[in-house]
């Protein structure tokens, strides 16, 4: 069974617990979106492991894990990695890049920079990895990509094409300095380095010789972060949605048999935009605290509010969900209460959504509807078994089916690979 694990949510629920999880079945692990914005967390043999760029598949050492053409490569970032797992004695050999990657350069990430640090008015709260930038470039058919750096005539044909307009843009536009061709030369030289022991030429023939093996998709950011189906413009800028993992991997729709969505018992947000359950109260500090909701990547504090199916139904259907991985469900095991948003409300005049509107500016207008569940005020985290869960924690989890339509098939109840239970 091929499977794709999708954030369902914001970004940041849990899925790279999951997908290190299910990678111990998996033979081929592919991250097909995003770039170093991503931080994903596993927990394993009591040593806690932070990845930006590289699939947690590669715990295992036994795995080859692929970065597909639909993401960004910053190259220190991924470099930085690199090192870092190999200082902690993890095997990367199986560790492999597509040349059909695109690279982050400098200049990405300081427009990234500019643009936030100066934004009167719209401004997303992004990661500053110059992820938007990179992918602007690609769809224009600006960008480079790693394949670009083993071949000078490609280099040589695009730097003269992409330079003199991005430096026009660089001055003109944002006031930043602008690149030589020699120093772009003298870059991509030490890219050339840094990528050649993973880059992978012969990802046409790897790919069809996995074929008959079993392949785990690794989204990145989440469903509500879809640069098409999130909540536009407070988005990233690439598809992190189950049909992402086709564009960005180089495999069809046939080869993916399960669509794993992995949510948060609760809902987080970083950066702008809209959150209409967000709670701003100490019930939201309460679960930014025994959630340890604070960015992997930036360090942020991460909105926090409660679980909402409006947004998550959007998400099954849009994300191609068949089943739900719900995490941190131990986050609520103090909670006298807890609220599942069920439909939102026009303040304006009183019309009740329980599709989810994808106008994102009236979303300010909404306030959510909720239906509240009693807690089960013990601790779950031990539990291994989904009939050793308390009758409330098992009502819950109920209703959240009955809401979504698709099943939960894996409830998280802490950050380490043991603590979950998989429902049959
Ligand atoms: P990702 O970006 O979706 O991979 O998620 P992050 O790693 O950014 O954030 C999830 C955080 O929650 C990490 O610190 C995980 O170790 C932690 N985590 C994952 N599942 C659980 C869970 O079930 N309970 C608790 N308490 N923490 C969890
Ligand atoms: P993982 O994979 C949560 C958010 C940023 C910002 C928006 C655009 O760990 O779930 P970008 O830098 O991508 O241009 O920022 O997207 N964002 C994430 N939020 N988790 C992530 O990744 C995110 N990656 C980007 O905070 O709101
Ligand atoms: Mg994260």
């Amino acid at each position: 069974m091929n499977k794709v694990v999708v954030g369902a949510q914001w970004g940041d629920e849990g899925k790279a617990k999951i997908t290190d999880l299910l990678a111990q079945d998996a033979d081929l692990i592919i991250r097909y979106q995003g770039g170093c914005n991503a931080g994903h967390t596993v927990v394993a043999h009591n040593k806690t492991f932070k990845f930006h760029l590289i699939p947690s598949g590669i715990l295992y050492g036994n795995k080859t894990c692929f970065i597909g053409a639909g993401t960004v490569i910053l190259p220190e970032a991924f470099d930085k990695e690199v090192k870092e797992l190999i200082e902690q004695g993890i095997d990367i050999s199986g560790l492999k890049v597509s040349p059909l990657a695109s690279i982050t350069m400098p200049y990405h990430t300081e427009v990234d920079g500019y643009s936030e640090d100066n934004a009167k008015k719209g401004k997303i709260g992004t990661t500053k990895k110059g992820i938007g930038p990179t992918y602007t470039d690609k769809v224009a058919r600006f960008g480079l990509k790693i394949e670009d750096l083993y071949s000078p005539e490609a280099l040589n044909e695009k730097l003269d094409v992409i330079l003199p307009l991005k430096n026009k843009t660089l001055e003109k536009v944002y006031g930043l300095q602008p690149y030589s061709k020699e120093c772009v030369l003298a870059l991509c030289e030490k890219y050339a380095e840094i990528f050649k022991p993973y880059v992978c030429f012969d990802w046409q023939e790897m790919l069809n010789n996995s074929k008959k093996k079993q392949i785990l998709f690794e989204g990145a950011q989440g469903v509500m972060l879809d640069v098409d189906y999130g909540t536009y413009p407070f988005v990233t800028s690439s598809n992190p949605i189950g049909g992402g993992a086709c564009t960005g991997s180089g495999y069809g729709p046939k080869m993916i048999d399960e669509v794993i969505g992995v949510a948060k018992a609760y809902v987080t947000r970083v950066g702008e935009g809209p959150f209409v359950t967000e709670l701003t109260d100490e019930t939201g500090d309460k679960i930014r605290e025994i959630g340890h909701e604070f960015g992997v990547t930036t360090g942020r504090p991460r909105r926090c509010g409660w679980f909402d199916a409006v947004t998550m139904k959007y998400s099954v259907l849009v994300g191609g969900l068949t089943s739900v991985a719900l995490t941190k469900i131990d986050v609520f095991d103090t909670f006298d209460e807890i609220k599942v948003c069920t439909a939102y409300k026009d303040t304006r005049t009183g019309e009740i959504y329980t599709s989810y509107p994808t106008n994102v500016y009236i979303h300010k207008y909404l306030e959510p509807v909720y239906e509240t569940h009693k807690g089960w005020g013990e601790n779950v985290s031990n539990i291994r078994e989904y009939s050793q869960l308390p009758d409330n924690c098992k009502k819950y989890l109920a209703r959240l089916e009955e809401l979504l339509e698709v099943p939960i098939s894996i409830i998280s109840v802490g950050p380490d690979r043991e603590q979950t239970i998989f429902k049959k």
